[in-house]
């Protein structure tokens, strides 16, 4: 290497746009997973938008099927303001945006979709408004303020429940803003990296956790965008991220010391109560079997629903197909089979110290169901 200055006589390359020694001020956020034919509009918008800012664009793409990682990378080695983190193994919305605004070393930072929803025009007045004001934390791209719409881009449908969340995130979390669902806004990296390590990795909505976490001690401002009907593709939203969304309001009522995924794993757990109870009365009402292998039958069936719900929803980013899925189940339970022993014998010597037979009771289940959750996260559904 040598420091001699760039010879002036070789015309730049017209792919590096700027020099790539001096760091972007603004990284863009793109959380992708198909979203394969979306990636080279995007990439020529945000450099038509961000024109005069120095910037780059980090993909954070969950392994998807339809090769979107190859396409990032192929454009990445053209062009030094793309990134690329790749990640195998792993689902979910709200992780792969943390992951991308973890790897920045940027000023500011922003979170938009690959699909070409958010209005990259909206960028260069957000980052204007946190460069003069050195006390703003958040800029808000929002669809409820002036300027701002949900215009063709929500089915009616997404649009009432998107309503019905931002009642409930304003009620429960406590947040001002006009639209916390929103996928699209611009962070002092600084201020971000105070709150990441409450944020919680599972669910679709981000924003509202992050601006449930900061409550009170960030300053945040909105601008308004009008929200653009997808590009190409599809929507990855169905309705496992209401629950998940009901899952975050419940895990910030409780100060972040329960998950999202255990506030699944109970409710998936509370719903085997009621399929047990079911399984067994069918059984004693259609077949002359007795209550004791009635009931066998029962706690078999719940087990087999629970597995499957938990597969389904609670462990829905690491989901378990094919044989997977059966050793997964066989693996199910036995760990239930241990939870039972464990929940008989603490509630067994409970009942011995304190005679409160409900107290016991509840003492076995609780101590059971932790058990459950904790083994079948390390056996059954242990990440690779
Ligand atoms: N890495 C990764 N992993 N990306 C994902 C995943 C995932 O599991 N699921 C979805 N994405 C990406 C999509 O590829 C897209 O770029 C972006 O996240 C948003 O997903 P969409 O499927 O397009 O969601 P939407 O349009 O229904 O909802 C979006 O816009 C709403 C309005 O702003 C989301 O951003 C919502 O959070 C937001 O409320
Ligand atoms: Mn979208």
């Amino acid at each position: 290497m040598t420091d001699s200055p760039p010879d002036p006589t070789v015309p730049p390359d017209p792919t590096v746009p700027f020099d790539l020694t001096v760091p972007p001020d603004l990284t863009v956020v793109v959380p992708t997973f198909n979203e394969r034919a979306n990636v080279r509009p995007l990439v020529a918008a945000l450099g038509r938008a961000l024109h005069g800012l120095r910037w780059e664009v980090v993909f954070v793409d969950d392994d998807s099927p339809d090769g979107t990682a190859d396409e990032v990378r192929a454009l990445a080695q053209g062009d030094g303001r793309v990134r690329l983190i790749h990640r195998i193994g792993r689902r979910g919305l709200a992780g792969a945006c943390i992951e991308g605004i973890l790897s920045s070393s940027a000023p500011l930072v922003a979170v938009m979709d690959g699909d070409l929803q958010h209005d990259e025009g909206a960028l260069p007045g957000m980052a204007a408004r946190l460069g003069a004001d050195p006390t703003l934390d958040l800029v808000v791209g929002s669809r409820a303020v002036a300027g701002g719409s949900t215009g063709a881009g929500l089915s009616a449908l997404r649009a009432r429940g998107s309503a019905i969340a931002t009642r409930l995130a304003r009620a429960a979390l406590g947040i001002t803003v006009s639209d916390p669902m929103s996928g699209f806004f611009m962070v002092r990296r600084d201020s971000f990296v105070t709150i990441a390590p409450a944020l919680q990795t599972r669910g679709f909505k981000i924003l509202a956790d992050m601006l449930s976490c900061a409550r009170g001690r960030w300053r945040v401002d909105e601008v308004g965008y009008v929200f653009r009907p997808r590009h190409r593709g599809e929507s990855k939203a169905d309705s496992a991220i209401a629950l998940e969304f009901l899952g975050l309001l419940a895990a910030r009522a409780t100060g972040g010391v329960v998950t999202i995924r255990f506030i699944l794993f109970a409710l998936v757990g509370l719903s085997g109560v009621f399929v047990q109870l079911a399984a067994v009365w069918l059984m004693l009402a259609l077949t002359p079997a007795p209550f004791g292998l009635a009931q066998v039958v029962g706690v078999v069936v719940a087990m087999t629903t629970n597995f499957a719900l938990n597969n389904a929803l609670t462990y829905r980013d690491r989901s378990l197909r094919g044989m997977a899925f059966l050793r997964g189940l066989l693996s199910f339970y036995a760990v239930c089979a241990v939870g039972a022993v464990a929940n008989v014998g603490v509630a067994g010597a409970l009942f011995r110290a304190v005679p409160v037979w409900w107290l016991a009771s509840a003492a076995g289940a609780v101590v059971g169901a932790l058990w459950n959750f904790v083994a079948s996260s390390l056996v059954t559904w242990r990440t690779r």
